[in-house]
């Protein structure tokens, strides 16, 4: 394939991404989102390897790459629950934030690549960049991944004097940057590659694991939006352009998402990167010196009985969390809607920016089983209209209904805009026991007086609602 050739397809697939990201905005233009998205990636895969710059011999080691590569990520695809999702992104980040940090290496030592004057300077910065932002995103997204699948606790790592260290941290790596600029060789380069490259590594491990449980939603998209710049890094590296704009687009789109998500958490930018936030500083006492328990009465009811107060409503709204994913109750979910809307029950469903382990987790789960997206809102939309409802049915969520973000200020999630249930006529959780969400927080709402618990598993559960209501 000619260079021009080759130009024209990166074209195309970089329009093609493009295109692709605009049709994810919207749940009914999602999936031709992905198709471009797919069709892009082809486009992409097949003028680099049939481009002018892959030679004979290095054509078998991409195939074999492509072999291997290729089969893990199918295996994953057709082994991964769709709740281990969020970690299996989170691993995939590492990859490329690896990619970064070997491809930086070996242009450094590619003795091929001889460089003069400001070109050799901007090579090597884009060198030291490029497995600076890598080895954050690797060692970050490994901890991330650790901490959505339990492997490593949610609580946050505060060490004493963190901003300091992450302040000396940030002036050790520019010392090693102007030490490594000024080297005449490679080997004496080298050494300041090497230390940066550890600093970068701790550097990514201490900022995620400072991270409260609650505030994982805005690591997540921010390590989203550092393997772009990273990719994007390596694009530079490699004059790949349209590794560079591949890696901008996700790089940016990343940074968006992160920025929606602190917004809709109530959380500044800065303070959940620089840690602590989610910390959980000591819970309010009592006026005896006894830390304060949420005060009421718990009651359970039956799902015969929960089907009763459905069909006697009007208006009922779902609350769905992480707990309806792992049940996999969306379809019963949306049998039990379509019913109540045939018996004239106006149900609608309201979404919480973080709710699950994904953004857009509940949307694309509801999407699955078939409910309308008409009656699927946002929480923006809804809050305000739980007043109006008579039942306010929560399936498996904890955290994003917890009235202590509003109440507590002492609560680690203070200041986290909670969908408010409780203001509906009857709420009803639907969960297996009385433990706290992926905050690890206490839930008020079980106590409330309006508030019913129906124990069990989502699925279970919401099986023998539906049989009550078609009885
Ligand atoms: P959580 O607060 O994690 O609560 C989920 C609840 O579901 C648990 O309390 C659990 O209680 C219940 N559950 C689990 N399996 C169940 C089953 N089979 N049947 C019925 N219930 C089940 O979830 P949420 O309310 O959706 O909030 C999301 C949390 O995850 C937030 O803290 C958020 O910050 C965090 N997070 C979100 C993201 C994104 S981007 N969405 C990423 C990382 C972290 P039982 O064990 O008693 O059943």
């Amino acid at each position: 394939m000619s260079q021009s050739l080759a130009t024209v397809a990166y074209l195309g697939a970089a329009i093609l991404f493009i295109l692709s990201l605009g049709g994810l905005s919207n749940p009914e233009t999602s999936r031709r989102g992905n198709l471009f998205g797919m069709l892009g990636m082809a486009l992409a895969i097949l003028a680099t390897v049939f481009g002018p710059r892959v030679t004979a011999d290095g054509f078998a080691w991409i195939v074999a790459a492509l072999v291997v590569g290729g089969g893990i990520g199918l295996y994953a695809a057709k082994t991964v629950k769709m709740t281990q999702m969020p970690e299996l992104v989170a691993l995939m980040h590492s990859l490329v934030g690896l990619a970064a940090c070997l491809v930086g290496f070996a242009s450094y030592v590619d003795t091929s690549i001889q460089l003069e004057g400001a070109e050799k300077a901007i090579h090597e910065m884009e060198i030291y960049i490029g497995i600076l932002i890598g080895a954050v995103t690797f060692s970050g997204s490994l901890i991330a991944f650790g901490k959505l699948n339990g492997k490593i606790g949610g609580k946050p790592l505060l060490l004493p004097a963190r901003h300091w260290l992450n302040l000396a941290a940030l002036l050790i790596v520019i010392y090693f940057g102007y030490a490594f600029m000024q080297a005449p060789t490679v080997q004496a380069g080298m050494p300041a590659l090497v230390i940066m490259t550890v600093i970068a590594l701790l550097f990514g491990v201490h900022m995620v694991m400072a991270i409260g449980g609650a505030d994982m939603p805005v690591v997540v998209s921010m390590l989203n939006s550092y393997s772009g710049w990273a990719a994007a890094a390596t694009g530079f590296m490699l004059g790949n352009d349209l590794l560079i704009i591949t890696g901008a687009l996700v790089g940016s789109s990343g940074a968006i998402l992160s920025y929606i998500m602190c917004q809709a958490m109530n959380r500044n930018f800065i303070s959940v990167i620089a840690g602590g936030f989610g910390s959980g500083a000591p819970k309010k006492k009592a006026a005896d010196g006894a830390a304060a328990e949420p005060q009421g009465e718990v009651v359970p009811v039956t799902s015969a009985e929960t089907a009763e107060l459905l069909r006697d409503a009007k208006r009922v709204i779902i609350v769905p969390g992480y707990g309806m994913a792992v049940a996999q109750a969306q379809h019963t979910v949306y049998e039990i809607t379509k019913t109540l809307r045939e018996k004239g029950v106006q149900v609608e469903f309201a979404i919480h920016p973080v709710a699950g382990r994904m953004p857009g987790h509940m949307n694309v789960l509801l999407a699955e089983a078939k409910v309308p997206y008409d009656i699927v809102m946002e929480m923006d939309e809804i809050n305000a209209d739980f007043p109006q409802a008579d039942v306010a049915m929560v399936i498996g969520a904890n955290d994003i209904v917890n009235p202590s973000a509003l109440d507590d200020p002492d609560s680690p999630i203070a200041g986290m805009p909670v969908l408010e249930v409780w203001k509906a006529k009857h709420s009803i959780v639907m969960k297996r026991s009385m433990a706290s969400g992926y905050a690890g927080v206490d839930n008020p709402l079980f106590y409330k007086e309006n508030n019913r618990m129906l124990f069990g598993d989502a699925k279970k559960m919401l099986d023998e609602v539906l049989t009550a209501l078609r009885a």
